[in-house]
């Protein structure tokens, strides 16, 4: 986790759909909050001993006095929504992070395509307002099962963004889906396009850039959870190299980088261990290794390792540590 803990009261939960709570976030003494770009998140220490990634739904343009983020409660989850669901009350102090950012506008973009499935609107909505406040190029798509299922329905009705914005909601009617493809080949070139969202329509928007030939460095994807695809932590063993102290560190068959590092005294940062939010990124041999993030673009890919998840392709693996 981020080395920087802050605490904040909650001032303000709001219901935004029927499993969907809004948490607005501020400084303990009305002080401002660190400043944030858009698509950053936040690290929440809940009550149980939780720590849970939130997506900051709203951007620092003029000054951050508070920080907001939405909860969907999972039912199929590991515990961390329900405890913000049931236990959380305005009032509280949390812990959270200072935000850090995985998921940045681009800006080599001609125009950004902003594609939102449920709760993975909130970074986009933060992007949406960065970009309509420095005057980019921007569409917002927001995809919902239903209107009562639609998260901050009153800042997307907002007249500045509201031409900006553009609502899908298919009632469950497969026929009224829209079609993903047509929507990606009908973008200009130079286009940049983010998604986040539900895991199945992770996998639809990939597909259909897949299928559009959309340029893999032109697509940026925010996880909330590993897909159910993803490979498995373990696999062959190897030798994690650390060039700044000229050692090898054997990493077990069903061991990850972290565990073994932490084995012999050295702790890695980690937040989700899952390999979506960047904690353990280090510098290394990223061409050596086997990537199994969900947070690195191609490029970066080339020279950085996220030590939670990743391994050695060959026999060993250098990193800077
Ligand atoms: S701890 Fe989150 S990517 Fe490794």
């Amino acid at each position: 986790m981020s080395d920087r803990i802050l605490t904040v009261r909650v001032a303000r939960i709001a219901r935004e759909t029927p499993d969907i709570l809004s948490f607005e976030l501020t400084h303990p003494q009305g002080r401002p909050l660190p400043d944030h770009a858009a698509g950053a998140h936040i690290d929440v220490h809940l009550p149980g001993g939780f720590v849970r990634q939130y997506s900051l739904a709203r951007a620092s343009v003029q000054g951050t006095r508070s920080y907001l983020i939405g909860v969907k409660r999972e039912t199929q989850g590991r515990g961390g929504s329900a405890s913000m669901h049931a236990r959380v009350r305005e009032g509280d102090l949390l812990p959270v992070s200072a935000p850090r950012n995985n998921f940045p506008l681009r800006r080599e973009a001609a125009h950004h395509l902003l594609l939102a499935g449920g709760i993975g609107l909130t970074p986009m909505l933060a992007m949406a307002q960065s970009l309509r406040a420095q005057g980019g190029s921007f569409t917002l798509c927001v995809f919902a099962r239903s209107r009562e299922h639609l998260a901050f329905a009153a800042s997307l009705g907002d007249p500045a963004l509201r031409p900006f914005v553009r609502l899908h909601i298919d009632e469950g009617k497969v026929d009224e889906r829209i079609d993903l493809h047509a929507l990606l080949a009908a973008q200009a070139p130079g286009t940049h396009a983010y998604l986040c969202g539900p895991t199945g329509f992770m996998a639809a928007v990939r597909d259909a850039a897949a299928a559009s030939r959309w340029p893999e460095e032109q697509m940026h994807a925010e996880y909330f959870a590993a897909p159910a695809e993803s490979a498995p932590l373990a696999g062959r063993p190897f030798a994690l190299r650390l060039t700044q102290r000229g050692i090898d560190v054997p990493v077990a068959a069903d061991q990850s980088a972290v565990d073994a590092l932490r084995a012999i005294g050295i702790d890695v940062p980690v937040s989700c261990e899952q390999g979506l939010c960047g904690t353990c990124v280090v510098e290394g041999e990223g061409q050596a290794a086997e990537h199994r993030d969900f947070c690195l673009t191609g490029a970066q890919r080339q020279h950085k390792v996220a030590l939670c998840c990743s391994r050695a392709k060959g026999d060993a693996l250098a990193i800077a540590l």
